[in-house]
């Protein structure tokens, strides 16, 4: 049985999209079952549903601030489709302890750092700035601290001294969308344990 997938989104959707590109080899162990938004006007979601995936907008604004209400949303949706799994892709809202606790070891996130390099936003800037000789990306389990956890996947490259942050934000995208895939791949044949 394959493992059914929600992906989070909240922007382009370009993992997502590496995500059910990949998930739609007959041998791949999980199925996108769902792609949730919490912005109505991310561009993944008219990517999702040309791919005929279900989609779903939970705005976080009509919530008035409460995000425990949110969240309540979020994962009635998740239990309405039956999901194994959650992919955080480019979801730019932090979860409380209370989601992350009912989804613990079935959630992961990618980040576009070597992990526990440079946690939270600008990761290539900040790469840069730091003079890294390499940089690169890691997909992990989701814990109650952002961008921490367990690390299922990570890849780097070299930084090239004439590097921009759009120059190593496009090398470390590539990585991105070849790790995502493979890391889902082993969470869902049950290869990973924590
Ligand atoms: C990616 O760089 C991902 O690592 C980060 O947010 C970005 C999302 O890009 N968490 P996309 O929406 O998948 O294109």
């Amino acid at each position: 049985m394959k493992k059914r997938v929600a992906i989070l989104i909240s922007g382009r959707g370009s993992n997502m999209t590496a995500l059910i590109e990949a998930a739609s080899a007959q041998d791949y162990p999980a199925e996108i079952a769902l792609v949730v938004s919490n912005r109505p006007q991310a561009a993944g979601l008219d990517r999702a549903r040309s791919f005929g995936i279900p989609t779903a907008v939970i705005d976080h604004t009509q919530f008035g601030g409460d995000r425990a209400a949110f969240e309540q949303a979020l994962d009635q949706a998740l239990r309405d489709h039956k999901i194994d799994l959650v992919c955080l892709a480019g979801f730019m809202r932090l979860l409380t302890p209370w989601f992350v606790q009912r989804w613990s070891e079935r959630m992961l996130n990618i980040h576009p750092s070597l992990l526990p390099h440079f946690k939270g936003l600008d990761t290539h800037r900040r790469a840069l700035e730091a003079g890294a000789e390499r940089h690169g990306a890691t997909v992990h389990f989701v814990v109650a601290e952002m961008d921490a956890g367990p690390i299922v996947a990570q890849e780097s490259i070299a930084v090239h001294a004439d590097d921009t942050e759009e120059t190593l934000a496009a090398r470390v995208l590539e990585l991105e969308h070849r790790i995502y895939p493979r890391a889902l791949r082993a969470v869902a044949q049950g290869r990973t344990t924590i």
